[in-house]
C-alpha cells in the first residue's frame, strides 16, 4: 500500500476570527468536547476493524501511518485528554511520522507543549498570522505579538519541528509591514512557513462586510507583490518553496501536506473532514464527512462501504479520468517537484500533446520539461496557476 495519511479534526475555538470559513464553533460544552473526542476514537476503531477490505493492503491488518495531522478549529484547546486517542493512533502509525497539532499561541506554556511531546506530537503549527499588532487587530485575533514570539520559542525548546501560519493582504498592511514579518518569522527559526493571502470566504463577518463595501479587499497587484517578496526573502534565507502557500528548510518538508499536494492517500475523521483514498476504485475515492460536529458520529458500522456512506456524508463517486487529470494537473503544478507526464500518462491511458500556450510557456522558460518528462511551473507563476493548468490538462488527449 501507499503511504497514508490520518487527519483528525477538532472543531472548537474559544473565538471566531472574522475571516475563517473551517468547520468550528465557539459555543460548545465541555461534555460535547468529551463526546466528540471519544466519537473520534471511536470511528477510528471502526476503520481500522475493516482495514483488510481496502485493496492493496495485502497482509497487514493494520495500518502504519505515514504522518498525522490535528488540525481545526483549535487542537490546542486540548491537552491530557488527547492522551487515550493518541495512544491507539501511536499503536498504528510509523515510529518516524510526522505527528502535527495546530495550536493558537495563546495556548502555549511549558506545559501544553510537553503534554502533547508525551503524547506523541512532533510538529506543531502554529497559527501567528501576523507579527503586528495592527494585523492581529485586523484579523480579530486573540493573541498579541509578544505570545506569539514566546510561544515560538516555548514550542521549540521542546519540539523543534515548528510551522508558522501568516496571513498577507489584511486591510492596512504595508510592504514594509509584510518584509517585517517574514523576517521575524525567520529569525524565529520556525522550521516552516505557511503564508496565506486573505481570503474572503462563504458567509463569514469579512465577506459579508466586504460584499456591503464596509471591507476592501487588497488587489490583485499588489498581493502577488507579496507573494513575490515571500518568496525571495524566504528563499534567501534557506527555506525551499515547496508548494505556493508553504516553505520548508532543508529536511523539514511538510509530510502530511505533501499528501494533498501529490495525490496521496489520506483518511479524515471528525466533523466536515475530506478523506481519499487512491486505493479505491481507478482513480480512487474522495469523500467528506458529515459537517455538524454535533451529529457526526452515529451508529458504528462494520464494513468500509458502510462507513464511508454513512449518513449525511458526501461521496465524490463520480470523479473520471479527466477529473483526476485536472485535480493532478492544478495541484502538482504548484509545486516544486511539478508533475510526471508518464505517470499520468500511464494511469489515464491519454496522452500529453502540449498545446499552443503551453508550447510558449516552455519556450518563454516560465515552464521546464525536465529528461524523465516531468514537468515544472516556474514558482512565479504559481499564484496565478489556474489558467496554466487548465491548458496543461487539456493537453491530455486520448491516444
Ligand atoms: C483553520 S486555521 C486553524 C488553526 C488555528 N485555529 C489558528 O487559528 O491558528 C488554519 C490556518 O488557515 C489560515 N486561514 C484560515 N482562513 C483563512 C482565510 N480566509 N484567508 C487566509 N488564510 C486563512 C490561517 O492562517 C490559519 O492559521
Ligand atoms: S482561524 Fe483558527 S481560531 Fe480562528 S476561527 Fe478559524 S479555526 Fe478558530
Amino acid at each position: 500500500m501507499h503511504p497514508i495519511g490520518l487527519y483528525l479534526h477538532l472543531p472548537f475555538c474559544s473565538r471566531i476570527c472574522h475571516y475563517c470559513d473551517f468547520v468550528k464553533s465557539a459555543l460548545y460544552t465541555e461534555e460535547q468536547k468529551t463526546f466528540y473526542l471519544l466519537s473520534l476514537e471511536s470511528l477510528l476503531d471502526d476503520y481500522l476493524n475493516v482495514w483488510k477490505e481496502i485493496p492493496g493492503t495485502g497482509n497487514e491488518s493494520k495500518p502504519a501511518f505515514y504522518s498525522v495531522f490535528w488540525g481545526g478549529g483549535t487542537p490546542s484547546l486540548v491537552t491530557h485528554e488527547l492522551r487515550p486517542i493518541m495512544q491507539k493512533i501511536l499503536a498504528v502509525t510509523s515510529p518516524t511520522a510526522e505527528i502535527t497539532l495546530e495550536a493558537n499561541p495563546e495556548h502555549i506554556t511549558r506545559e501544553s507543549v510537553a503534554i502533547w511531546a508525551d503524547a506523541g506530537i512532533n510538529r506543531i503549527s502554529l497559527g501567528v498570522q501576523s507579527f503586528h499588532t495592527a494585523g492581529l487587530k485586523a484579523l480579530t485575533r486573540e493573541h498579541t505579538t509578544e505570545q506569539a514570539l514566546k510561544a515560538i520559542d516555548v514550542v521549540r525548546e521542546r519540539i523543534p519541528n515548528c510551522n508558522v501560519d501568516l496571513i498577507y493582504g489584511w486591510p492596512g498592511q504595508t510592504d514594509a509591514d509584510w518584509i517585517e514579518d517574514l523576517k521575524t518569522l525567520v529569525k524565529s527559526g520556525a522550521t516552516h512557513a505557511s503564508l496565506y493571502n486573505l481570503t474572503f470566504e462563504g458567509s463569514t463577518p469579512f465577506a459579508r462586510r466586504l460584499a456591503r463595501g464596509k471591507m476592501t479587499a487588497i488587489d490583485d497587484d499588489r498581493l502577488y507583490g507579496f507573494y513575490e517578496t515571500a518568496c525571495k526573502i524566504l528563499e534567501k534565507s534557506g527555506y525551499i518553496h515547496e508548494e505556493v502557500s508553504n516553505w520548508a528548510l532543508p529536511d523539514r518538508e511538510a509530510r502530511h501536506n505533501g499528501l494533498y499536494w501529490y495525490g496521496g492517500s489520506y483518511l479524515a475523521l471528525g466533523a466536515g473532514a475530506h478523506s481519499y483514498l487512491e486505493e479505491l476504485g481507478p482513480y480512487g475515492l474522495r469523500w467528506q464527512q458529515n459537517g455538524n460536529w454535533r451529529t457526526f458520529v452515529p451508529e458504528s458500522s462494520s464494513t468500509l462501504q458502510g462507513i464511508i456512506t454513512r449518513k449525511y456524508n458526501e461521496i465524490d463517486a463520480d470523479r473520471d479520468g479527466e477529473a483526476w487529470i485536472m485535480e493532478t494537473v492544478s495541484s502538482g503544478l504548484r509545486t516544486w517537484k511539478g508533475i510526471s507526464l508518464p505517470e499520468i500518462e500511464a494511469k489515464s491511458g491519454y496522452r500529453f500533446e502540449p498545446r499552443p500556450l503551453i508550447k510558449e510557456a516552455l519556450e518563454r522558460g516560465l515552464m521546464r520539461l525536465d529528461a524523465e518528462r516531468r514537468l515544472f511551473l516556474s514558482e512565479l507563476e504559481w499564484f496565478r496557476e489556474t489558467r496554466w493548468s487548465l491548458e496543461a490538462a487539456l493537453s491530455f488527449a486520448l491516444s
